[in-house]
């Protein structure tokens, strides 16, 4: 039997500007998955098509118990953090050899088998090695952790990561005029960011723009506002959308002691809060 972990994602700075090349900052979070996998003689059919794939790459039948502090569907990387943990966990009991880079890039393919077609690679290397990653084309390269502290929002609307996306790419499409600019807005506030880590007031109102330009992008949604809107009232340094957008969550970042505001504010908005930091582990055994 072998039993791994994995955490969850968001988003600090540049998302769908990272579809276009440019850069995006992303961070573990402490919600994690985990995974156990167990020999079996016949797979037992799981309830996940995101495990059922992964034991298909892997050649291997076994069985399989998941336990997840991290809501799915939301824009938290639940997918990920299963898929990444999964392969480490079948790897690790059938003693298959692959390396870690071998499995981050299974993650990913895993991913784009059972999304059909579309999925962010930025989510299978986060879950994979934890912490900080900047995000720049098809290089992810680890950043310094930072002690970011986070009341995360789920506003418990359905999104559609594709579906995003691909409002992005008509408004590029139909008024470059207006989009381009957004996009190079944004990826200049995450270059920004880059010089204000050890400025939270600064960092919080770099994410309020990079909300905003995500606002004027298209991928608001009317309950994100809200909890954005409510989080600042409460004493937030900064919050925004985090990941796709279109619902699913947002976060604010936070002094220590107005997390619990925080987190109060955002709950009696009918959502749900997660009070967290960064979680500087990738993938584990536990
Ligand atoms: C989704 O979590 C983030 C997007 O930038 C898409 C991607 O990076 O693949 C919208």
């Amino acid at each position: 039997m072998a039993t791994w972990s994995a955490p969850g994602k968001i988003f600090l700075f540049g998302e769908h500007a990272v579809v276009y090349g440019k850069p995006g900052i992303a961070m573990a979070i402490k919600p994690r998955v985990m995974v156990t996998v167990r020999k079996a003689k016949r797979q037992k059919k799981p309830n996940s098509s995101y495990i059922a794939e992964c034991f298909r790459q892997m050649g291997v039948s076994g069985s399989v118990y998941v336990r997840s502090q991290l809501p799915s569907s939301s824009g938290l990387g639940s997918s990920a953090a299963v898929t990444v943990a999964t392969l480490f966990a079948i790897n690790d009991e059938f003693d298959i050899g692959k390396s870690p880079e071998e499995l981050s890039s299974l993650a990913h393919i895993v991913e784009k088998n059972v999304q059909k077609g579309r999925a962010s690679a930025t989510d299978t290397y986060v879950s994979t090695v934890g912490g900080m990653v900047l995000i720049t084309g098809n290089t992810k390269r680890r950043l310094p952790p930072q002690p970011i502290q986070l009341v995360i929002g789920n506003s418990l609307t359905h999104h559609n990561t594709s579906e995003m996306v691909g409002k992005v790419a008509e408004l590029k499409r139909t008024r470059p005029q207006i989009a381009d600019p957004i996009i190079d807005a944004i990826a200049a506030v995450t270059r920004c960011s880059m010089h204000h880590f050890n400025n939270p007031r600064e960092l919080g109102n770099l994410m309020n723009m990079n909300h905003a330009l995500l606002d004027a992008l298209g991928v608001g949604h009317p309950q994100i506002s809200r909890l954005v809107l409510a989080a600042r009232a409460a004493g937030a340094l900064g919050a925004k959308v985090t990941g796709a957008g279109g619902g699913g969550c947002m976060f604010a970042l936070c002094s220590k002691s107005a997390k619990t505001r925080v987190a109060g504010a955002i709950e009696a908005c009918d959502a749900r809060a997660i009070i967290t930091t960064i979680d500087t582990q990738g993938v584990r055994k536990e």
